[in-house]
């Protein structure tokens, strides 16, 4: 298995991290188009890979995409970061020519690759993905929903003042601070409803703090956040590479479920080595389904800005 990353910035090289920690490949490639940047990065976890037991090849390229020939799972995250008081829709008009010249590139070397979208504004960069390659739907995952309903679990856990083990919570919708959708009704606390626990203020506000989870690092840190994007990505590649087949939301091409066509939005599917193999279509109460149409317009209304590009 060889699986590349590419942008060897704070969440690329957290996310290559990651996935050579737990050996989910032979292989590890990072690339980078500054000098030098993903070869010093590469080596550093290398010689990390010493102290930690761990036996992965894990290589720096600056913009040589021939040594990803042959990915079985390309992570992209390239693009710039937003900074304090951006949106991630403000990220737009540059992220789309590079998302664009990178999928047009690895797959010169790597035809049969698997593609997770990282980028923001990442709805719209896995739109892009997408129609751009021409690829099956299945093959192209945008990463968002994983690491928003990480960010769930996290404010619930505080909330109820516990092990975010026992939580089960999702995110759906757009990958946004307004269009991300925390579904409260279905989070549990080890099978009981998290509603019996709280009331609905505070539900409220832990669906408030989600919604603003990345933009509350970003003005902490002065840059956008990556240890949680980084262990993200690296989890939803196992459940590629691994085959696990488990339930994770994420940003994939629609086809009517949840009443929407022709647009790439965030849902639960099955992660296995094809891809995404399937999408849970289940039933939204109406408040939910109104609040997964808004953020449709929202995020389609940005898809069409790639038109204007
Ligand atoms: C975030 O939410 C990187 O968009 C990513 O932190």
């Amino acid at each position: 298995m060889k699986i590349t990353v590419v942008g060897a910035g704070a969440v690329g090289a957290t996310c290559a991290d990651n996935i050579a920690r737990r050996e989910l490949a032979e292989e590890v490639v990072l690339l980078d188009i500054k000098d030098g940047l993903s070869e010093g990065k590469a080596l550093d976890m290398l010689q990390a890979s010493t102290l930690l037991d761990c036996d992965v090849k894990i290589t720096g390229s600056s913009n040589n995409y021939e040594l990803t020939a042959n990915s079985d799972v390309v992570v992209i995250t390239s693009g710039i970061p937003r900074k304090p008081g951006m949106t991630r829709e403000d990220l737009i008009g540059t992220n789309a020519n590079i998302v664009k010249g990178v999928t047009e590139n690895i797959l010169k070397h790597s035809p049969d690759a698997i593609f997770v979208i990282i980028s923001n504004p990442m709805d719209t960069m896995t739109y892009l993905a997408l129609k751009s390659s021409g690829l099956p739907k299945n093959r192209i995952i945008g990463l968002g929903g994983i690491l928003d309903s990480a960010r769930f679990k996290t404010y619930l856990s505080l909330a109820l003042k516990c092990s975010p083990n026992d939580l089960q919570g999702v995110v759906i919708g757009g990958h946004g601070d307004t269009t991300m959708i925390p579904l409260t009704r279905l989070a549990t606390y080890s099978g009981v409803p998290v509603g019996h626990f709280l009331d609905a203020e505070t539900l409220q506000k832990v669906a408030a703090d989600t919604m603003v989870g990345g933009a509350t690092l970003t003005k902490l840190i002065g840059t956008s956040a990556w240890y949680a994007p980084g262990a993200a990505g690296a989890a939803l590649v196992e459940s590629i590479v691994r085959d696990q087949k488990r339930v994770i939301p994420c940003c994939v091409y629609l086809e009517g479920e949840y009443g929407q066509s022709d647009i790439c939005l965030g849902v639960p599917v099955v992660i296995g080595r094809n891809g995404w193999e399937r999408i849970i279509d289940f039933e939204l109460n109406e408040e939910e389904q109104a609040a997964f149409n808004k953020s449709a317009d929202a995020v389609r209304n940005m898809n069409d800005i790639l038109k204007t590009l």
